[in-house]
């Protein structure tokens, strides 16, 4: 079994959709997949009804999962972990306890190599197209990591 977690900062905008969408891409008896946010704003709260919304109209639904910080275990259950930006990147690197753990983060944008700007923008402040366009980003970039994973 493959573990990834999706990362950013309050787990209901971008990292659910990365969650969801990834999830949908890869064979559940071989892969599970899973977000979390650095920050403790949200947690419990179901994904942003933006998310949800734009989420569905691609025909997923994200609206059962529930926000949870991520966690120093998170390091040993997952062996992959994705950051949205590079503040949520440098936020989890600042927990790792050693190599072993550094080595398992990466930018989520470092895998798609036709966007320059590797932090995907955070649609929190923004209107729907803002969550429009992260799916649309997260979608390519998801396409690209499942099938590299999937070898
Ligand atoms: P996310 O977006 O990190 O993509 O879930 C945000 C959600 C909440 C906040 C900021 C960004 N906030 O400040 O509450």
């Amino acid at each position: 079994m493959t573990r990834i977690l999706m990362i950013c900062l309050g787990n209901i905008c971008r990292s659910p959709l990365a969650h969801g969408i990834m999830e949908s891409k890869l064979p559940e008896d071989h892969f599970y997949v899973d977000s979390a946010g650095t920050a403790a704003y949200h947690i419990g709260n179901a994904p942003d009804r933006r998310s949800i919304a734009v989420a569905k109209k691609y025909g997923l639904d994200i609206s059962t999962q529930s926000a949870r910080q991520f966690k120093v275990s998170d390091f040993d259950t997952f062996d992959y972990i994705y950051a949205m930006d590079s503040s949520n990147y440098d936020n989890i690197i600042s927990l790792a306890r050693n190599n072993t753990d550094i080595k398992k983060v990466r930018l989520f944008l470092d895998a798609n190599p036709s966007i320059q700007n590797k932090n995907m923008p955070d649609p929190y402040y923004g209107e729907q197209d803002d969550f429009e366009y992260v799916y649309k980003l997260v979608n390519e970039t998801c396409d690209i990591l499942a099938k590299a994973l999937n070898g």
